[in-house]
């Protein structure tokens, strides 16, 4: 199994259920830093690049704010496209049936971490298995 990287991303506090989401830079598939969104939903915790697939721009614009009024769904603050936190997948709007890019996030200590891949020299190595 590969060794993996935390990088800490905030404090598990700052992520109500179904409330506002924290941005994060990660890096994607190429190397490329790209936006990021953790958030909690029924009390565990989701990360997606913050890319809507209708059209690549962020899913919330500035603030965090992802969430629907129900508190059930991820919408697209563009169009409207509606996704389901838990899978991505985008089931109402112009994107239906497609998917949002996962993250791997952890949680532990009272703290939010996004999990990588470990590079040669990354200083905070996780030595769980
Ligand atoms: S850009 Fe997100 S629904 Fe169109």
């Amino acid at each position: 199994m590969a060794e993996t990287a935390n990088r800490l991303i905030c404090a598990s506090a700052d992520l109500a259920n179904s409330g506002k989401a924290v941005r994060f830079e990660a890096t994607d598939a190429h190397g490329h830093v790209v936006s990021a969104l953790v958030f909690r939903y029924q009390g565990r915790i989701f990360a997606y690049h913050n890319s809507c697939r209708h059209i690549p721009v962020e899913l919330d614009l500035t603030d965090g704010e992802v969430f629907d009024l129900t508190g059930h769904y991820l919408v697209c603050s563009m169009h409207g496209a509606l996704y389901h936190p838990e899978s991505g997948l985008c089931v109402g709007g112009p994107c239906r049936g497609q998917r949002l890019t996962p993250l791997n996030v952890s949680e532990r200590d009272g703290q939010v971490f996004c999990v990588t891949a470990a590079a040669r020299g990354d200083t905070e190595k996780n030595g769980e298995r």
